[in-house]
């Protein structure tokens, strides 16, 4: 599943806690300068891998390989990574250049490099004239660049980031995100980035791994994981999906909310029994099927008002379905609940899985 030549590498990593095994053979390979964005539900093991790659953690079986060394059992000091944490766990009586200047006065760094590379970071996070402010006197969106700052000058082989922008308002998140996709790509490093946010994925990473119970499920650029999941699991769990179960027979995918030719298409070749059809919640429109597209009737069971789009919630033949329509066409219909309505979708739009 790995794409490149590997500069981070985990090979066949196991980790068991007494007789628990919480991972379950992890094999990754990331390139050099990759942004790489680990998701998956609570306890499917993402601080476990960010550990054994800091080496905060030992694999109970398996290895950590950088650029082709075996780094396993290397101390967490001595392998040249940086963390920036959701909490910043920066020195908050220090100011803020004495902060940046940290992680170059413990590698003896001579003052007048340092004097440098710290004005030039603070630079970058637009924190210059801020050197001489003490930590606790800043805002939250303002330590976080501290704390991006001090991770990054120290140019890391690795720099990891577990949920950096948890503690911010949704505003400075989308800040925070463009700031760091630019710094990024402007320095070149490798980034492995844990989150609960999926739009900070997709707006992140070349690379999103979706974990699933100690395993990596599925792994790819975010717009493959987002329109083509793999799995049931990663269409249930990324993005807002339908699932719609059914089964293929000669060509035709029999559902309870109909019949539908699957028309030859090639990643339907091979398909027959049980299967899944998938159709993000975004792809699925009301109102009668135009020609060449898809369509069925269901019935409203409920309404959640989103700001600019209302989600209806709807069941046919027992298959429960959801679709976004933008705030004045929802209001438009005054849709009434037990009320049937058309649905429809295009044929592209449905992506088929084989059921396990
Ligand atoms: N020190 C430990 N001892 C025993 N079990 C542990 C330990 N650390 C983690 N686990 C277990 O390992 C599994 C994976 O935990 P992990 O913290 O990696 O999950 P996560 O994906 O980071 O979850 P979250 O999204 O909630 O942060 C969980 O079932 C957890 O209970
Ligand atoms: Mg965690």
């Amino acid at each position: 599943m790995s794409t490149s030549a590997g500069y981070l590498e985990l090979v066949g990593v196991e980790k068991s806690f007494g007789d628990t095994a919480v991972l379950h053979g992890i094999d990754v390979s990331i390139a050099e300068g990759e942004f790489i964005s680990l998701i998956g539900p609570s306890g499917s093991g993402k601080t476990t891998t960010l550990r054994i790659i800091t080496g905060a953690d030992q694999p109970t079986d398996g290895s950590v390989r950088l650029a082709g060394a075996d780094i396993t059992f290397v101390p967490p000091h001595k392998r040249g990574f940086s963390m920036v944490f959701q909490h910043f766990a920066l020195f908050p009586h220090k100011n803020v250049y004495d902060n940046v200047a940290y992680g170059l006065q413990l590698r003896k760094v001579g003052k007048r490099e340092l004097q440098q590379r710290v004005d030039a970071m603070l630079e970058r996070v637009h924190m210059r004239e801020y050197a001489r402010r003490r930590v606790g006197e800043l805002s939250g969106g303002q330590r976080q660049r501290v704390a991006i700052a001090r991770a990054l000058v120290i140019e890391p082989r690795l720099v990891l980031l577990d949920e950096p922008t948890g503690a911010l308002d949704a505003k400075l998140r989308l800040r925070m995100q463009s700031q760091l996709k630019e710094l990024h790509r402007e320095l070149g490093l490798t980034f492995i980035h844990v989150t609960h946010n999926q739009s900070e994925a997709l707006a992140l990473a070349d690379r999103v791994f979706v974990m699933n119970d100690g395993r990596v499920e599925q792994s790819g650029p975010p717009a493959e994981v987002f329109n083509a999941p793999a799995t049931r699991f990663v269409a249930e769990f990324v993005g807002r999906n339908n699932l719609i179960d059914g089964t293929v027979d000669g060509g035709d995918f029999v559902s309870p909310l109909g019949s539908f030719r699957l028309n030859g298409r090639a990643d339907c070749e091979g398909l027959h029994g049980p299967c899944t059809a998938v159709i993000r919640s975004d792809s699925l429109r009301l109102g009668e099927a135009p020609d060449g597209a898809q369509g069925a009737s269901a019935q409203l069971q409920a309404l959640e008002y989103g700001g600019s789009y209302v989600t209806w919630f709807l069941t046919a033949g027992g298959t429960q379905l959801q679709l976004d329509v933008r705030a004045e066409e929802s209001g438009a219909l005054r849709p009434a609940i037990g009320q049937r309505y058309a649905v429809w979708w295009k044929p592209d739009d449905a992506h088929y899985l084989r059921s396990a």
